[in-house]
């Protein structure tokens, strides 16, 4: 059992909340926060990285994995930043009430647009731009001599490491669009021209999403360290990105490394391969998205009904993969469990009602015997959940309820319906 989930008198408990109690208010499916769990996660990393004695560490929320506004804003209030990859990113982190000065703008994709809304937004626009390209640096210098400002700028490293996770969340080789190699971080920089209204101050990396094997981080690390030394200038901040995993499959948690010992692993790192060639004390940034929201959500469903196919028991729900498509896309595993305890009887399809062979949220799952309006919950699902879903077939979204300190639930996005879709 997962310990922000517990049965309390047969109850499933979402750390203090009964779910039951919780979805007499609120139709399903829905996605439920903790406030408190959220709260822990952010405060978790932060501390690890002071602990570990990192410089100054700027926590960069991967807004990606989680926008919602109230979610936020509890986070800007404990200090976060913000890591965004598009206007609206950046326009509802501010909304949140993160400054300009905690963003860092991440993405092979950046606009001309976009690039002048937030350069124009503050006075020293984003915390940095992380360019990935040639190309986009030399947009954002056009921008920046247009508008009369400095950009902030950061490379983001293509460090050419191989991490151990699905294909389609590995980001750190160059055979991804991701990032960009040293000699073309070199020939930029070569290029005086592009620098009258940009100023390198840092240097990033991100290699990858859900990780739990830290050997690639390492390398990348150690990477990222030396082409620090290699730069004209001291820079402000050397940015480790996000991707720390968490554990979805009960085996993950012998795997999944403590938030200690990444940050001694980032700690050991700079002193090797920084700190022993310069003095200067240079600040840490991270862009964890999963590590500080997965935890924090759950998706409550119903069963619509059950229905056997000979030898298959397909227990059908009403939320789908257009809810929650980690499964369908990853194939990834999350955890199902039933409100009401019961001893687990027979293995179990759990599908939606999505017309996608996909739309499955596990197979094999050991359930006990779930009968209609019966609630059952799709496990860490606060990250990369609402934010990845849609209307697909034509069904309306889940409402997002939050869960707050003080006992009391409150929605922090509506459901929508049919009609808000035309
Ligand atoms: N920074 C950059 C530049 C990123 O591209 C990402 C994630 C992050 C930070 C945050 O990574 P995290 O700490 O959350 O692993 N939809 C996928 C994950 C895609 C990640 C994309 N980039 C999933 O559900 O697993």
């Amino acid at each position: 059992m997962k310990n922000q989930l517990s049965y309390k008198n047969g109850a499933l408990h979402f750390e203090r909340a009964n779910i039951s109690q919780i979805a007499k208010k609120f139709p399903t499916p829905f996605f439920l926060y903790s406030e408190t769990i959220l709260k822990n996660n952010y405060s978790a990393f932060y501390e690890a990285a002071k602990k570990a004695k990192l410089h100054e560490p700027l926590i960069c929320f991967a807004l990606k994995s989680n926008s919602n506004k109230s979610l936020l804003k509890i986070l800007a209030k404990l200090g976060s930043g913000a890591d965004i990859v598009s206007v609206g990113e950046f326009k509802r982190a501010i909304e949140a009430g993160i400054p300009a000065e905690k963003i860092v703008f991440s993405g092979v994709g950046k606009t001309k647009e976009e690039i002048k809304y937030v350069l124009k937004a503050s006075k020293h626009g984003p915390y940095s731009f992380n360019v990935e390209s040639i190309e986009e640096l030399e947009l954002i210098s056009e921008v920046a001599k247009k508008l009369d400002k400095k950009a902030r700028i950061c490379f983001r490293l293509n460090p050419v490491v191989q991490p151990i996770t699905h294909k389609y969340i590995s980001t750190g080789n160059k055979t991804h669009k991701f990032g960009m190699l040293l000699d073309d971080v070199f020939t930029a920089i070569e290029n005086k021209k592009l620098w009258k209204h940009c100023t390198l101050v840092g240097l990033s990396i991100h290699i990858g999403s859900q990780l739990l094997d830290l050997k690639a981080t390492e390398k990348a690390i150690g990477k990222l360290c030396e082409a620090a030394l290699l730069m004209p200038n001291n820079l402000e901040f050397l940015d480790v990105g996000g991707g720390l995993g968490v554990d979805y499959h009960p085996d993950d948690s012998k795997k999944m490394p403590e938030l200690k010992t990444y940050m001694e692993l980032i700690h050991r790192s700079l002193e090797k391969h920084y700190y022993a060639y310069r003095s200067k004390p240079v600040r840490v940034v991270f862009e964890p998205g999963r590590k500080i929201s997965a935890k924090a959500g759950i998706l409550v469903m119903s069963v619509l009904r059950n229905k056997v196919s000979e030898d298959n028991n397909f227990l059908i729900v009403d939320g789908g993969m257009n809810d929650f498509m980690r499964p369908s896309l990853y194939g990834a595993y999350h955890e199902l469990f039933p409100v009401k305890k019961a001893p687990a009887k027979k293995l179990y399809h759990v599908v939606g009602p999505i017309c996608e062979t996909s739309d499955c949220f596990g197979s094999g799952r050991k359930l006990p015997a779930l009968k209609q309006d019966d609630l059952i919950i799709l496990a860490d699902t606060g990250a990369y959940g609402y934010s990845m879903g849609s209307s697909y077939n034509l069904r309306g979204r889940p409402a997002e309820v939050l869960f707050k300190d003080n006992g009391k639930t409150l929605i922090i996005n509506k459901a929508t319906s049919y009609e808000d879709l035309t």
